[in-house]
């Protein structure tokens, strides 16, 4: 990437910022146990990431020590989905994202490339245009403009984000995507993704599976359907992305449900990355002690589970700070309190979540 970039980078300060680790107290320094997440993951063969955004990680330096000092991999939490990197019709925006390849590039990070296809994330103009002519080659630009600009940096793809139906949890999602190409359209991305950047690994990412219930029963039957459907046609699909926005309103999470279906995903021979991690809170009136209290025994009781399985190699989370958590969205529609659902708290402090995941990803 040239040199150019750092100046045009909305985050010039991103990518010149001194990348010295933040100093971890020294009450937090152990010779015995990791203190640091990603840390703790390598311990184990794994890896912890976070999802971030380049203006956040620019402009606040204590956020972008907390993700250096933390994780081993990013995932860019807006910046290179379709209607951030082309809102209109030949008009590219790459310089976030490239501030973030910068970044992970220059702080040894690995990068997550989410994500190719999205139904909420498609401009507007794309959806109108294949409304009006079932033409691929509006597909096959963008992935051909994104991916051999970042293949170079992205380690892994989210070439189809949630293509599950989000009403009655079966494939395929009614979208923009099957209505003009059929329920093919995502065996054909991983086809066209797999051509352009054929060292890459490539993953379909999908929520819904954590819960014993009728709605996510059938997400569960349907979704190793769908990886039953890929494999069989010989899909390049390496990878399963597991969101896990876990939700303190949906009980608990049943090891003798959760395990056989992850067990069955990895013996299809695909590895398995939880992406997404967070908690959704519903009693904001309870004592900020108890409320850290049930996140963290629901991330540790979550977590005991999905490590059990071999072929899941890494955890993100969907943020690191409850201040820049997108269920921070929720709360101010609910008007509640901030979501304390992150490992570190609105000032970004390590919180009883980010223990239970440090032990967690140690055991
Ligand atoms: O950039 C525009 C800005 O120009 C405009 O003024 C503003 C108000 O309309 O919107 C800004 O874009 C918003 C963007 O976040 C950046 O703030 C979008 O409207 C808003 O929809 C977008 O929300 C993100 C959402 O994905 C859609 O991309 C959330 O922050 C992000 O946390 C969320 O992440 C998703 C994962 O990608 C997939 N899994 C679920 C997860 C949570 O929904």
């Amino acid at each position: 990437m040239s040199g150019d970039l750092a100046r045009r980078s909305v985050v010039a300060g991103l990518a010149a910022a001194p990348m010295a680790l933040a100093a971890v107290g020294a009450d937090q320094l152990s010779l015995t146990r990791p203190q640091c997440l990603d840390q703790a993951a390598r311990g184990r063969n794994r890896y912890f990431g976070a999802a971030v955004r380049a203006d956040q990680l620019g402009l606040d330096t204590a956020l972008r020590e907390c993700v250096l000092r933390e994780c081993g991999w990013i995932t860019p939490e807006i910046h290179m989905k379709w209607d951030q990197l082309q809102p209109r019709r030949g008009w590219w925006t790459f310089t976030a994202a490239d501030a973030l390849v910068v970044f992970a590039a220059q702080n040894n990070l690995r990068l997550r490339g989410h994500t190719l296809l999205w139904h909420q994330s498609t401009p507007r103009w794309v959806a109108s245009a294949l409304r009006r002519r079932r033409d691929w080659r509006i597909v096959s630009d963008h992935l051909r403009e994104v991916v051999l600009r970042y293949r170079d940096h992205v380690a892994v793809w989210d070439v189809v984000n949630e293509p599950l139906d989000g009403r009655v949890g079966r494939y395929p999602r009614p979208n923009v995507f099957l209505s003009a190409f059929g329920p093919g359209y995502v065996a054909r991305a991983l086809r066209e993704a797999a051509e352009l950047a054929p060292d890459a690994r490539l993953a379909i990412n999908e929520y819904g599976f954590e819960y014993v219930n009728a709605d996510e029963d059938e997400r569960r039957a349907a979704f190793l359907s769908l990886l039953r459907q890929l494999k069989a046609e010989g899909a390049p699909l390496h990878e399963v992305g597991i969101q896990a926005h876990l939700d303190l309103g949906k009980g608990p999470t049943y090891p003798e449900v959760l395990k056989p279906f992850l067990q069955a995903i990895a013996d299809m021979g695909y590895r398995i990355s939880i992406t997404e991690l967070d908690v959704r809170e519903r009693e904001f009136r309870l004592p900020v002690r108890e409320r850290d209290r049930r996140v963290a025994d629901a991330v540790r009781a979550y977590l005991d589970i999905v490590l059990e399985v071999d072929a899941v190699d890494g955890v993100s989370t969907w943020g690191i700070a409850d201040r820049y958590s997108w269920l921070q969205e929720i709360a101010i529609r609910g008007r509640h309190g901030p979501n304390r659902g992150l490992p570190l708290d609105w000032d970004f402090r390590r919180k009883p979540m980010f223990w239970a995941m440090r032990d967690a990803l140690n055991a």
